[in-house]
């Protein structure tokens, strides 16, 4: 693969089980490199979160800069994930706190990568705080830069009956990008909601017997028993592994261009999105179909290259 062809990109992360699976995966694709990461509350508190980050980065090897972000949402009560992801973000699975690379502010990390021209994709896979605080700060920043959010709903949600959790944690941040200068690509949970890890997917020590390789099936493991009491059954809803697939792959999602638009107000409707009619405003690249099968396998395949490469 040439280097024309490996597609620099920037995540900003939650982590969060699903998150850690979706680095993971962006590591493993040859197609990939990632450049930067940026963290933001949501998952679980700043501190966790970017500690999680920091953890895994050392445990894969990884000598990018880290940048913390964003604590609180825009404008709303902050919320968490941690009955789900459990207070520390990962569900008590160990990840050894080896010597982690200081962290920037991640402002200053994604001013800085941005402002080089070198990255034209954020994949976002947590609430979108910290852009929509660059979107207001420096917006001819977000010119030319795609992103790919994991992200809302338009068909029932899972922190609310009608919201999603990541437009949930902050709709202002949303609501400021669909009107800034960066194009939106959404992957949302009705869609990421159909690509799930059951047991019968996932064999003995899927990803090698290195450390990396057991540290991933310890949170894949984790991330399919949190479902469990909503599934009925150990599954793993490999959401922000979507969203990094989607950066890469257009080919693994059918979208559909569409005017959304999402309630800020502190209510019950909360984070809810809408679509408006064609024509009514800039539309977004919208996930409405995804090839769960081809994603589950290139997901399995790309972890164990990982694990066993370690
Ligand atoms: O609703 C799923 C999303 O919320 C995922 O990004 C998960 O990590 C949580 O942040
Ligand atoms: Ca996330």
């Amino acid at each position: 693969m040439t280097s024309a062809e490996v597609r620099p990109i920037h995540l900003d992360t939650d982590p969060g089980l699903d998150d850690l699976l979706a680095i993971a995966l962006a590591l493993a694709l040859p197609e990939l490199r990632v450049d930067a990461l940026t963290t933001v509350a949501g998952n679980a508190g700043i501190d966790r979160v970017t500690e999680n980050a920091q953890r895994f980065a050392a445990l894969a090897g990884l000598a990018l800069p880290i940048g913390r972000g964003a604590a609180e949402p825009l404008a709303l009560s902050r919320c968490d994930a941690a009955h789900f992801h459990g207070e520390d973000g990962r569900r008590g699975v160990s990840i050894p706190a080896l010597d982690r690379r200081p962290v920037e502010t991640a402002a200053s990390v994604l001013r800085a990568r941005l402002a080089a021209h070198g990255v034209r994709c954020v994949v976002a896979l947590g609430p979108l705080t910290n852009l929509a605080t660059l979107a207001r700060e420096q917006p001819t920043l977000l010119e030319g830069i795609e992103i790919v959010w994991m992200g809302g709903a338009l068909q029932g949600g899972n922190v609310t009956p009608v919201a999603e959790f990541n437009a949930y944690a902050d709709p202002q941040a949303l609501s400021t990008l669909l009107d800034s200068a960066a194009a939106l690509r959404v992957i949302p949970l009705e869609v990421t909601e159909t690509v799930a890890l059951r047991e019968a997917d996932v064999g003995e020590q899927p990803f090698g017997a290195s450390e990396l390789g057991r540290t991933l099936e310890a949170v894949l493991r984790a991330l399919m028993e949190a479902e469990r009491p909503t599934a009925g059954e150990a599954r793993a809803s490999l959401h922000d592994p979507c969203a990094v697939l989607a950066a890469t792959r257009r080919d693994l999602f059918r979208y559909e261009e569409k005017v959304i638009r999402i309630q800020v107000d502190e209510s019950s409707d909360r984070g809810r999105l809408s679509e408006l009619p064609a024509g009514s405003g800039r539309t977004v690249h919208y996930a409405v179909e995804a090839r769960a099968d081809e994603i589950k396998r290139i997901f399995l395949d790309g972890l164990r290259r990982l694990g066993e490469a370690a």
